[in-house]
């Protein structure tokens, strides 16, 4: 069993679903927790409810896309926690949800920088110290099932987390000498307020066209699985769970193997497709990218 107390772990968007509940299911097991979030007024409620549980805090209202935030949200951290041993970057936004044409380009730079500049300013913070105190740390990236094959008229969320799934499966190779366990975790639908993301949406991207029926019937569909998702608690638990296997993937939502199943199949026919090719048969055997630099 993982001995999690007396460590620290900083969680972002921890003031609400996802985040308030792997705050307070750490906080639970020992831990301090630094909930960093945008949403104040809410902050403030979570952090009274972690009082109220005798979870050892800090909260920090911050925003993920900005990188001195970020820098702000560490030696905050730092100054009342010492050494951070683990990084949950939880914060995102259901923005990125239009077609082809519809999705404007403020809506894809907000789920841009929230859902992947959040992450990358975050580790880029946190994994330094991470490295420098050595003691064992974990840096786990939220993603989604999204992320793991297409969703139609989500086009801007799907790419976020999809660079989420294959960025983090990069520091997973870069960091697999260090004693930083990194885990993606690719839920389905959990009973949380994400599908009221553009509560938080900065002024800063206007929101600029009107959706049309088919993203209303998208995001009508969303909201009602949302409405029907597995609640935070149980997603923590399955967290704690698969942080004690060791496991990179963390999944939730066991029926869903079948997107990437499905995914996996049509990727080995192709692949058979290029083998059993004329055009590329003189193309040379060598080590795969993949192994670079992870001796
Ligand atoms: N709920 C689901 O069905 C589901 C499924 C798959 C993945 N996810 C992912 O889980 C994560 C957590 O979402 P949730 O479902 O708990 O939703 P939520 O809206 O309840 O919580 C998201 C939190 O992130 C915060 N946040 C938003 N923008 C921020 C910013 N710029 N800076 C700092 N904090 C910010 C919000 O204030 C909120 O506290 C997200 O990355 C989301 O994409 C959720």
């Amino acid at each position: 069993m993982i001995d999690f107390s007396g460590k620290t772990a900083v969680i972002s968007g921890g003031a609400n679903g996802i985040g308030f509940s792997l705050a307070k299911t750490l906080g639970e097991r020992g831990m301090n927790v630094v909930i960093a979030d945008i949403e104040g007024p809410q902050l403030a409620v979570a952090a009274q409810a972690l009082s109220d549980a005798g979870v050892s805090h800090l909260a920090v209202e911050m925003d993920v896309a900005l990188r001195e935030d970020w820098e702000r949200t560490a030696k905050e951290a730092t100054e009342k926690f010492g050494n951070i041993h683990m990084l949950v970057n939880n914060a995102g936004v259901s923005g990125g949800v239009g077609g082809i044409e519809t999705l404007d380009d403020e809506g894809w730079r907000w789920c841009i920088d929230v859902n992947l500049m959040g992450i990358v300013y975050g580790a880029n913070a946190l994994v330094p110290l991470m490295k420098e105190h050595g003691e064992g740390s974990w840096l786990i990236n939220v993603a989604s099932m999204a992320g793991m094959g297409g969703v139609p008229f989500a086009g801007g969320y799907t790419a976020t987390k999809a660079a989420v799934v294959a960025m983090t499966e990069a520091w997973a190779l870069e960091l697999h000498n260090s004693n930083i366990h990194v885990s993606v975790l690719a839920p389905a639908f959990v009973k949380t307020k994400i599908h009221l993301s553009h509560r938080n949406r900065p002024a800063r991207y206007p929101m600029k066209i009107t959706p049309g029926p088919d993203i209303m019937q998208v995001a009508k569909a969303s909201t009602a699985s949302v409405e029907n998702g597995i609640p935070a608690d149980q997603l923590s638990e399955r967290v704690i769970e698969a942080l004690e296997a060791g496991e990179l993937y963390i999944f939730t939502h066991p029926r869903y193997k079948s997107v990437t199943d499905a995914r996996s199949a049509s990727i080995a026919k192709a692949f058979d497709s290029a083998a059993n090719s004329d055009v590329v048969a003189d193309v040379a055997e060598e080590p795969t990218m993949n192994s670079w630099g992870s001796d």
